[in-house]
């Protein structure tokens, strides 16, 4: 497994405030980590801007924006979303499975109508703060119904996501004895890929360290070690 292909795995979380910030923060982990997952917290402060500035990074751009409306007013901020070039998209699942199909069309139309590649339609099932899984089930069973590409769930889901045969973007990912912050459902690096993860979301182990490239190298250098190995 080459370095890029750990890289393309690999989604920094920038809630670090603005977008001077969230590009300065980018472009110093980018040689380890290829996707900037852009939160409603610079997405308020930057807008689209944010996308177009990570794209010019080198960067692919998840919008956690975590869409969870009627399934027209989905279907129409998606589609505009897709259009703007995002290579990731999610919704919330707990919306139902006709709110996500509306999501997961509009994306995949306004992509296309600005020709750009297909983007990854994302469901997400159980917030990894939440200690109550319970509703996981019936959300993911929406979200492969709906046309997800993948779902949003903790390491402790993988499994449960590939037998369903969809992808799965891991965050709650921490460190060594670092503790979890708000996270409940949490794993390491690389027991998370060992289980299956295909992209990992991680952002104070890495924006909160003193040293973020360090962090982010050392996160894929784990990585890496689990996928050659
Ligand atoms: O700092 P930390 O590594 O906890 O960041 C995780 C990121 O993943 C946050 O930006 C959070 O909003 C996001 N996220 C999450 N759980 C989900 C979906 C997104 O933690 N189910």
């Amino acid at each position: 497994m080459s370095g890029s292909a750990v890289r393309d795995r690999l989604a920094i979380a920038l809630d670090v405030g603005g977008l001077v910030e969230a590009c300065r923060m980018a472009e110093r982990v980018q040689p380890w980590f290829g996707i900037a997952k852009v939160g409603y917290e610079l997405y308020a402060e930057a807008g689209p801007a944010a996308f177009d500035a990570m794209h010019n990074l080198g960067v692919r751009v998840f919008a956690d924006l975590k869409l969870h409306d009627i399934p027209n007013t989905v279907a129409r901020g998606a589609r505009v979303l897709g259009r703007r070039g995002v290579d990731f998209l999610n919704f919330h699942a707990a919306g139902g499975v006709e709110m996500l199909r509306a999501g997961v069309e509009g994306l995949k139309e306004g992509a296309a109508d600005a020709g750009h590649e297909a983007p990854i339609a994302l469901g997400v099932t159980v917030l990894t703060s939440d200690a109550d899984a319970s509703a996981f089930g019936q959300r993911l069973e929406w979200a492969a119904k709906a046309g997800c590409g993948g779902v949003v769930c903790s390491a402790l889901e993988i499994a449960a996501v590939r037998t369903a045969g969809l992808r799965t973007m891991v965050p709650g990912i921490r460190v060594g004895a670092v503790t979890g912050d708000d996270q409940v459902r949490v794993a390491t690096p690389d027991d998370a890929i060992r289980g299956g993860a295909d992209w990992l979301v991680i952002g104070r182990p890495v924006t909160g360290a003193d040293d973020p490239a360090q962090a982010a190298a050392a996160i894929h250098a784990l990585v890496e070690g689990v996928l050659v190995s």
